[in-house]
């Protein structure tokens, strides 16, 4: 059987990573990581990041995959949503080798790549998908083609909260880890806001009152304890009402704060007690890499959904729920 080798970049944000797949085998994940010397992502460094290290990227993907750059079948990239200059990076290194080997260019949309590789890694098939990042907070769903987004943050993203919480109290970037552990050692439930609307949530009070704590003198682990439980509780009971509305009987986590145990552990209990399945997409997979972008690359090759190069303009707002989903 002759393969697709399809090669995928991705370059949204803090991550340039380059995957390959021999049809929906990894044969390649390549990922060097931008890591700020101060404050949070500065998009201009972390697309210098990118394309400073974009040519060994490629070459170390070629060679763990043990392929020369003439046997790639299709270049796909994550194009949006993202930070502009850094999905700009991917984007030009896609378009060069797609016209130079005069293979076809595939768009990929971020979010929807999280998702694909998720179903891949669980074998879920029609889950609440919960996407939680440091650029998004999402509760979607599939309905006719399109996962529509059935509730979502009403302002900043969760990992985004955790990370700002992360820097007012001078935990490096990304804070997520970090305030876990600490929260393990956290026991007192300091009172902070709690919003949730319909199957929406609202992050950025809690984070202005837990900052204000901070400099009040709160204990560090109390204030990452309270800061988790409270925003983990919310994102399981918007979840838990999407499970009855749509008559859903799984949930898939996805996204980098994902890797958190207690939220987890939050959504197994929620989940045995509805008689529904949880699974958290591998952490390996669950961060941004390009074997997700190569695996949905893939998957649109096969149903011939190229791009053009007048289409391969990146959109750093382009939202997963305007993609008509063919695989
Ligand atoms: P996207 O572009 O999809 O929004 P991203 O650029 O934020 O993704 P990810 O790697 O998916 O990248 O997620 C990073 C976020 O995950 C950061 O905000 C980080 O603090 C958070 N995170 C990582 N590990 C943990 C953890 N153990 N607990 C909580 N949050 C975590
Ligand atoms: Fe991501």
């Amino acid at each position: 059987m002759a393969y697709t080798y399809t090669l995928g970049i991705e370059s949204t944000a803090h991550t340039l990573g380059i995957g390959i797949m021999a049809n929906d085998t990894v044969l390649a994940d390549v990922r060097y990581m931008y890591e700020p010397e101060s404050g949070g992502i500065h998009p201009a460094d972390a697309a210098q990041h990118h394309t400073h290290h974009a040519q060994s990227a490629l070459f170390a993907a070629l060679q763990e995959a043990d392929l020369s750059i003439t046997d790639l079948s299709a270049i796909a990239f994550a194009q949006g949503p993202g930070l502009g200059p850094c999905l700009d990076v991917g984007a030009v290194m896609a378009r060069t080798l797609a016209l130079s080997l005069d293979i076809p260019l595939i768009g990929v949309n971020h979010p929807l790549a999280h998702i694909a590789i998720g179903l891949w890694t669980t074998g879920l098939t029609d889950p609440i998908v919960v996407y939680v990042s440091g650029g998004n907070s999402q509760l979607l769903a599939l309905s006719h083609q399109q996962y529509r987004v059935f509730g979502e943050t009403l302002d900043v993203p969760i990992g985004n909260a955790l990370d700002k919480f992360a820097r007012t109290t001078g935990i490096p970037h990304p804070g997520g880890p970090e305030i876990e552990r600490k929260a393990q050692n956290g026991s007192q439930l300091i009172q902070l806001p709690y919003v949730v609307k319909g199957m929406d949530f609202s992050f950025s009070g809690l984070l202005t009152q837990v900052q204000r704590k901070y400099q009040e003198g709160y204990a560090i682990t109390d204030l990452c304890y309270s800061f988790q439980e409270y925003t983990f509780a919310m994102l399981v009971e918007a979840t838990e009402r999407a499970l009855a509305f749509l008559e859903k009987d799984s949930v898939l986590l996805v996204g980098g704060v994902g890797a958190n145990q207690r939220l987890c552990d939050m959504f197994t209990t929620m989940c045995r007690e509805r008689g529904a399945q949880f699974v958290a997409c591998p952490m390996t997979y669950a961060v941004d890499n390009g074997v997700m972008i190569a695996y949905l690359g893939w998957l649109q090759y096969c149903n011939a959904e190229t791009t053009s190069l007048a289409a391969s303009t990146t959109d750093p707002h382009w939202r997963s729920d305007e993609v008509t989903v063919t695989w």
